[in-house]
């Protein structure tokens, strides 16, 4: 890429993770990973299946324990303070579900309340994140009419709730077709142009050159460059050519980097919305 960004590593950064490992069993899922997340970034998560993004998301929103290392969230430490680290972000882990006969705004008033959100907060909160996502005109219609694109979309705002100061999103376009795709991208652009912290997950570079500003690679793929290599430049051949979903990963005894890569200007490109009501 064509800068290298040392981020200083400061004590209330939205998201610092120092020597996170994690064993299931004997199996090491996660080696050593120390990342920063600066305030007003979009970082791209990137790694192949099974590279450790969600055991780390997982830890980071307090679902798993890590094995060693440490999480902190704003300067607040995961494990020790769970409730005051997670009150300033929103996460969408995995595949979410919801109950298909509810309708959006009656799945976001049952989030809210269980969230102790107050009903006048939360009609304005549900009108403002409908809107965010662009399913204004389905909040009352029910999920199960909905495609995969949309409840992913719902999925966001439902994430959106509480204003969070941090968005985590996990592989927010996996199972999409690709007007999904581009409908979810669309989405989380518009929220990084709103200058909120995003933390995304994907194993697409395309995908991350697309829509976040940084860069930090997730597992290993022996024999690869990593994509946090100083001078490496990502293209878009990176995530289609015949290297493969790669360029990007080489072992050096840890897993992810606290350089973070600007993404650069002329990889940005632009589509029409192609989001749906
Ligand atoms: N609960 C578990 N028990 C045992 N092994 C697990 C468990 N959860 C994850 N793993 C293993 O840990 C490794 C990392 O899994 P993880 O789900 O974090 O990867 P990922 O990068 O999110 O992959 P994907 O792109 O497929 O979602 C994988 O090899 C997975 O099989
Ligand atoms: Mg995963």
């Amino acid at each position: 890429m064509e800068a290298v960004l040392e981020q200083p590593i400061t004590g209330d950064a939205p998201v610092h993770l120092e020597g996170l490992g994690k064993e299931y069993g004997h199996f090491t899922a996660l080696k050593a990973l120390d990342l920063t997340v600066a305030q007003g970034t979009s970082l791209g998560f990137l790694g192949p299946n099974g590279a450790g993004k969600s055991t780390t998301i997982k830890i980071m929103t307090n679902l798993i324990r890590p094995s060693r290392g440490r999480a902190s969230l704003f300067g607040i430490d995961v494990r020790r303070e769970p409730t005051r680290a997670l009150a300033r972000i929103g996460a969408v882990i995995e595949t979410p579900e919801f109950y298909g006969y509810l309708s959006p705004l009656e799945t976001l008033a049952y989030a809210g309340r269980l969230r102790g959100m107050s009903s006048k907060d939360l009609h304005s909160r549900s009108e403002t994140v409908l809107k965010e996502v662009k399913l204004t005109d389905w909040a009352d219609h029910r999920i199960q009419e909905f495609s995969k694109g949309m409840k992913q979309r719902l999925a966001i705002a439902q994430s959106l709730l509480n204003e969070p100061d941090l968005l985590i999103l996990d592989e927010p376009t996996s199972g999409l077709d690709p007007r999904g795709m581009a409908e979810v991208r669309d989405v989380i652009k518009s929220l990084k142009d709103q200058g909120r912290t995003i933390f995304m997950s994907s194993h697409l570079l395309g995908e991350v050159q697309e829509v976040c500003d940084d860069v930090a690679r997730a597992g290993t793929l022996p024999g690869r460059r990593h994509i946090g290599d100083p001078g490496h430049v990502p293209s878009p051949r990176d995530g289609a050519g015949p290297r493969g979903p790669g360029g990007f990963a080489r072992s050096r005894g840890g897993q992810g980097q606290r350089r973070l890569h600007r993404r650069p200007p002329d990889l940005r490109r632009r589509r029409g919305t192609g989001a749906r009501p």
